[in-house]
């Protein structure tokens, strides 16, 4: 289906109000196949949205708005160890996982409450808790824009890597993925390292592990991040960044009690949160844009904000932090 001159509104989870010239469904893949070649012949530009809870749109789109809508949930193979289940791409990601877990089936539960669609899952490699969409991510169904081809990708294909994905860098723009493949564990084997969680899980008294766990992430996320449905926000803004092991020396040197993880290849990754809030932004507002007092992560719209008060907002931000630290944070958030 394709509708014109549409608002944006109720398609991002920011709830800014901007406008599309097109905004095109689609429930089928022959439908998406007729559409691609609409898209293509149009010269307009595109763009994939799922459930918009990773974007902020700055501006009105003067162009194709492409969202999903296939709903589908099949297991494709079954055996004592494992299971492989088959989202279309408009599942809800959330909804997916619950379903794992109603199952009995083990791998999704820490990414449990995260916004958004199955479809999205895969080319953001969402991540939380210790867990990665990539971890479960079997294979990836995609149909080519510029000439309706499908395609399907094993996850090795996909370059995944920290919130990226093939389709972030080099496939950016040229595919849309219509279904993910998720090959899920009937052998129970939970992932509790994440600080905190452990104790979260004990204290659910469930004796069903699994749903525990789910329960437990439910909980954690409730208490730190805004529910999208009550505050517009996209979840965290900018990416942890990643520096050099002598710039990390130095700025600990300073700053004791910075706190940091040490990657394989020898860098070390801050979390940006920590580094907001010694800008002192927690809690803060500039106009209508806000930074979350429990997790200055995550920006939010306070009411009737545009993109660019977020946006400015983030600029603020990333000055502070770069004079302070000497550290430039990117937007996890993509900007239209
Ligand atoms: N921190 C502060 N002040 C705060 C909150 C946190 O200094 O007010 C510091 C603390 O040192 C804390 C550290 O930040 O230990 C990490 O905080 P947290 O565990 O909340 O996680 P995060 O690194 O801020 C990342 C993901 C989240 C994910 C959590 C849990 C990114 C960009 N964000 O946040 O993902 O839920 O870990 O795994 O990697 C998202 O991508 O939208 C998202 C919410």
């Amino acid at each position: 289906m394709i509708r014109e001159n549409i608002s944006l509104l109720p398609y991002n989870t920011f709830g800014i109000d901007v406008k599309a010239r097109y905004l095109a469904t689609f429930g089928s893949l022959a439908e998406l196949h007729e559409l691609c070649g609409q898209v293509t012949a149009s010269g307009l530009p595109y763009m994939v949205i799922g459930g918009g809870s990773n974007l902020l749109f700055t501006r009105d789109f003067d162009g194709w708005i492409i969202k999903p809508d296939m709903q589908g949930l099949r297991v494709l193979e079954t055996d004592a160890g494992s299971c492989l289940m088959e989202a279309d791409a408009a599942v809800v990601w959330d909804d997916f996982v619950a379903c794992c877990v109603r199952q009995q089936l083990y791998g999704a539960e820490n990414l449990s409450l995260i916004p958004g669609t199955t479809g999205a899952s895969a080319v953001q490699n969402i991540g939380a808790y210790g867990v990665e969409a990539k971890d479960i991510i079997e294979t990836v169904n995609c149909m080519e824009i510029s000439t309706g081809k499908i395609f399907r990708f094993r996850n090795e294909e996909l370059q995944y890597g920290y919130r990226t994905s093939r389709f972030k860098t080099e496939w950016q723009r040229r595919f849309v993925v219509t279904a993910v493949c998720y090959r899920l564990s009937r052998i129970p084997k939970l992932n509790l390292n994440y600080k905190g969680l452990c104790e979260a899980v004990e204290q659910q008294d469930n004796p069903d592990r699994l749903s525990a766990v789910r329960q437990a992430v439910i909980g954690i996320r409730r208490a730190k991040l805004p529910d999208p449905a009550e505050t517009g926000n996209a979840g965290s803004f900018f990416m942890n960044p990643v520096i050099p092991k002598t710039h990390f020396e130095r700025l600990q040197a300073q700053y004791p009690a910075i706190p940091h993880y040490l990657l394989s290849d020898g860098q070390v990754k801050i979390p940006a949160a920590w580094l907001i809030e010694q800008c002192g932004w927690k809690g803060k507002t500039l106009g209508k844009a806000g930074v979350h007092s429990k997790q200055p992560l995550v920006l939010i719209n306070t009411g009737g904000a545009s993109g660019t008060d977020i946006a400015t907002l983030a600029d603020r931000i990333i000055n502070d932090v770069y004079n302070h630290f000497g550290i430039k944070l990117h937007p996890e958030v993509i900007f239209l």
